[in-house]
């Protein structure tokens, strides 16, 4: 069992941190590949709640080495704010490692993300606001900040430099606002250059090592299939690879090596911020799935837009994913319906689409082609196994599993670590 990718298969918070941290306790290391702090990954244990941004979800779990990947964007003082959160409650987090090439978000790539979206009016993407579409166009147009160049002042100093020279025309020509003074920016970053020190570390060769070495190492994406910067309903998404090939580059650990690639499903769909979304409900459904699933941000508190479950989208995700499995979460939330819509198809300009369309446009013409499942009304939070589960209940989810192309191997029946029925062990 050497490694396994865990990652959402829809627009993102499908419960990816309570399925992390659900395998923390059994396996060696957790890895965050790609994102930031735009994520916003929920744990629930016992009767405390842990919002998560950068941090792996695996940081719960005592035996278990945190690492923050090369792919990944840091922004120090929110690595410190969530550190110094977890360490006030008492949690580790000594054991963290993070990568020296991981890049850093700097204030000034987040100032760089807010007059964007101000900039684009109508046209924004909804972005969370957090710099992480102006860092990882920064990594790409070879101008980024690393961890590592924190070592280096007068490196450091030269690539601040650069970064800003095109950033401080654009900020002050086209966006209005003051130029910002390198030396105000590396005197900041170098702030956080010894408190980094301890955790800077190569994780290419810990995570190689580690699985020569037959450990565990679980990769935990952040987003969801659907915001991927190639495979996602671009441009309205985030600017990493969340799909399974970014636990690779975004780890530095090769495809032969990773032998489950576990995608989070949710039992309907949500989607925070902009762009298509075919089976969005605007109605009293679409109120209800909100209410009771408790569809609220947690990294920008927006309401979550909600709808029915969709096929060809849980098709898509097997696909460019290679799942192996699927976790499928919140099925306590469609309790009380007596029947449960879900999408089977798309009605393209007249014409029946079984999968999802490359097209954008066609993407955002296709209405869902509906088949109605029968609802059950008791509550299933308690349900332990499958057998436990209404005939209703294991009809919807035999159907989910039928339609989506791959099994389903737990079933998240409430927040809670132990409110999740287990089917198939993933770590078999
Ligand atoms: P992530 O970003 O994928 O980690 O997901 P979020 O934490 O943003 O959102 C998922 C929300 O659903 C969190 O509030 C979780 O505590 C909660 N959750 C996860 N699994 C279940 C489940 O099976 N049932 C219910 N009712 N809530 C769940
Ligand atoms: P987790 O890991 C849901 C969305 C934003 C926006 C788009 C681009 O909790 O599932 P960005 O700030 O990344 O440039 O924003 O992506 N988005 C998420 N939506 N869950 C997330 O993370 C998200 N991270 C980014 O709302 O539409
Ligand atoms: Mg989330």
């Amino acid at each position: 069992m050497p490694a396994l990718v865990l990652l959402g298969a829809q627009w993102g918070d499908e419960g990816k941190g309570k399925a992390t941290d659900l395998l923390g306790g059994s396996v060696d290391y957790v890895v965050r590949y790609q994102g930031g702090n735009n994520a916003g990954h929920t744990v629930v244990v016992g009767d405390q709640k842990y919002a998560l941004h950068l941090l792996p979800s695996g940081i719960l779990s005592p035996g278990c080495t945190p690492v923050i990947g090369n792919g990944v964007v840091v922004d120090p003082s929110v690595l410190f704010s969530e550190l110094n959160g977890l360490n006030e409650r008492g949690v580790d987090t000594s054991k963290l490692l993070i990568s020296g090439n991981a890049h850093i978000i700097t204030p000034y790539n987040v100032t760089v993300d807010k007059v964007t979206e101000r900039f684009l009016g109508k046209r924004k993407i909804g972005t969370t606001g957090r710099g992480i579409g102006p860092t990882y166009a920064d990594k790409i147009n070879r101008v980024g900040i690393r961890v590592q160049d924190l070592y280096d002042e007068s490196i450091l100093t030269q690539k601040v430099e650069a970064a800003l020279d095109g950033k401080n025309q654009l900020l002050t020509k086209v966006f209005n606002r003051r130029a910002i003074e390198t030396d105000q920016i590396v005197e900041e970053l170098l702030t956080y250059a010894e408190r980094l020190r301890p955790y800077v570390a190569d994780t290419v060769l810990v995570l190689n090592k580690a699985l020569d070495d037959d450990k565990v190492v679980l990769f935990e994406g952040g987003q969801g299939t659907l915001l991927d910067i190639d495979h996602g309903t671009y441009p309205f998404v985030t600017s990493s690879n969340p799909t399974a090939g970014g636990a690779c580059t975004g780890s530095g650990v090769g495809p032969t090596k990773i032998s489950r690639v576990i995608g989070i499903l949710k039992a309907y769909t949500t989607r925070v911020g902009a762009g298509p979304f075919p089976t969005e409900l605007l109605d009293e459904d679409g109120e209800a799935l909100r209410r009771i699933g408790g569809e609220r941000g947690v990294t920008t508190g927006r309401d979550r837009r909600c709808g029915w479950f969709d096929a060809p989208i849980a098709r898509y995700a097997t696909r460019v994913n290679g799942l192996t499995d699927f976790f499928l979460t919140k099925l306590d939330v469609l309790t009380g319906w007596d029947e449960i819509p879900v999408c089977v198809a798309y009605e393209i300009d007249g014409k029946r689409v079984e999968e999802l369309p490359y097209s954008q446009t066609d993407f955002h013409h296709a209405k869902p082609i509906y088949e109605n499942l029968p609802g059950w009304s008791e509550d299933i939070t308690k349900a332990k196994t499958f057998a436990d589960l209404p005939k209703n209940a294991q009809a919807y989810v035999k159907a989910l599993e039928d339609m989506s192309g791959a099994p389903i191997s737990a079933i998240g029946v409430g927040p809670g670590r132990d409110e999740t029925i287990e089917i198939n062990s993933f770590l078999r």
